[in-house]
């Protein structure tokens, strides 16, 4: 069978990870070196001269990516902000204009706001959601980058992917969805019309919460992007250690089985959440009460793992539940195996206080992870008791 024809799960273990001829060893090796002997000045083994340029481990995930995401090259990077920031550092210039959501990663809009707009690039913030809104930030001719996160972070935000995707391809902007929240077992933004996909591998696709990194996937027709991008990836040097594709390579192979549990905890704890008097609101687009569910429901195979809450007592409330319960461990990032909390106003989102990105102090984040459901249940039971 050929890999290309094979569903997600198949492609997931295949792609990328052929045996070692020279062996048989089922798990390709890990290149752990730093540069490669040449036959003869130029001589080259398969185009490998010097890590930084290339590594057959970063090469495997770097073709799992793209085969996960339906893209015609993946990149593979140090950390999500460095996939970021490459990709921006090539499509834009001085003077040119962004368009981004208004509940992305506080970190994205830090990058935009600070290190782009310190370099003259102007940035409009927009609650993507709403496509009107958008149109009316888009300015033609200057603007060059829409920058998409759905689900959003942390405010579980849905936005129309395709939607966007022909709106910005109309006013010949290139379309970014960062894609971490959903993983491609449950979204994939390339089949939708986007251009290009972000991934922060810390969180979902690496899976165990081991390793930092980021990724990029080019969609079919950016090929001049996606060679543009490389370069700069190999001029400016944020790739990925051998040693940290090799883990994110592992975990993804369990990615699949991992979104369904993730989606599966995540709905019981939703609902166990929604309707308590301590809470103000659940964010959880596999709720029917979520006003991006309909849409959720058509553009995802499934509603993943993360889930944000508003506490009636306000900030006061929402710390003392992020600091009551013990199964889920008070700390940032997310899509790990193991269940977090997070109090974004202060961890994960401190950067934007102050701006239009600007996270609520009632607000918590969790990030639910593979534990037995009943457990996390009775966590989650023992925070609310406190409240
Ligand atoms: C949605 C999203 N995008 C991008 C990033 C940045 O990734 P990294 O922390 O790997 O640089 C994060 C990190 O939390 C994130 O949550």
């Amino acid at each position: 069978m050929l890999l290309d024809d094979a569903r997600f799960d198949t492609r997931a273990i295949h792609a990328g990870q052929e045996f070692d001829p020279t062996t048989g060893a089922v798990i390709p090796p890990v290149y752990l070196t730093s540069t490669y002997v040449q036959d003869g000045i130029g001589g080259l083994r398969n185009g490998y001269e010097y890590s930084r340029g290339g590594n057959p481990t970063r090469t495997a995930l770097e073709t799992q990516l793209a085969a996960l995401e339906g893209g015609i090259r993946g990149l593979s990077f140090a950390s999500g902000l460095a996939a970021e920031d490459a990709l921006l550092r090539t499509v834009l210039t001085p003077g040119d204009h962004v368009v981004i959501g208004n509940d992305v990663y506080g970190g994205t809009h830090r990058l935009v706001r600070r290190i782009f707009g310190a370099w003259g690039v102007r940035h409009t913030t927009v609650d993507t959601s709403d496509l009107d809104a958008v149109r009316g930030a888009i300015e033609l001719g200057t603007t060059k980058v829409l920058w998409v996160e759905t689900p959003s972070n942390p405010l579980m935000k849905i936005s129309d992917v395709a939607a966007l995707a022909e709106l910005g391809n109309e006013a010949g902007v290139l379309v970014v969805v960062d894609n971490t929240f959903a993983s491609p077992a449950l979204q994939q933004p390339v089949a939708l019309g986007a251009d290009v996909v972000v991934h922060s591998t810390t969180k979902y696709l690496g899976g165990h919460s081991d390793i930092v990194g980021g990724g990029l996937v080019f969609a079919a027709g950016q090929e001049e992007l996606a060679e543009q991008v490389g370069f700069t990836q190999f001029a400016a040097g944020a790739v990925s250690s051998p040693f940290d594709a090799f883990l994110t390579s592992r975990g993804i192979k369990t990615l699949g089985i991992r979104m369904q549990r993730h989606s599966e905890n995540a709905l019981a704890i939703a609902r166990r959440l929604e309707g308590h008097a301590g809470i103000e609101h659940v964010f959880y687009p596999g709720l029917e009460s979520h006003p991006g569910h309909e849409l959720a429901a058509r553009q995802m195979s499934g509603f993943g793992g993360m889930i944000s809450i508003s506490l009636t007592g306000g900030a006061e409330a929402a710390r003392r539940f992020a600091e009551s319960t013990t199964l889920f461990q008070l700390a940032e990032s997310l899509g790990g195996v193991e269940s977090l909390v997070n109090y974004p106003s202060e961890m994960t989102h401190a950067s934007v206080r102050g701006t239009e990105a600007e996270v609520p102090e009632s607000v918590v984040r969790l990030s639910v992870g593979i534990e037995d459901v009943d457990d996390l249940l009775a966590d989650i039971d023992e925070a609310l008791a406190r409240l």
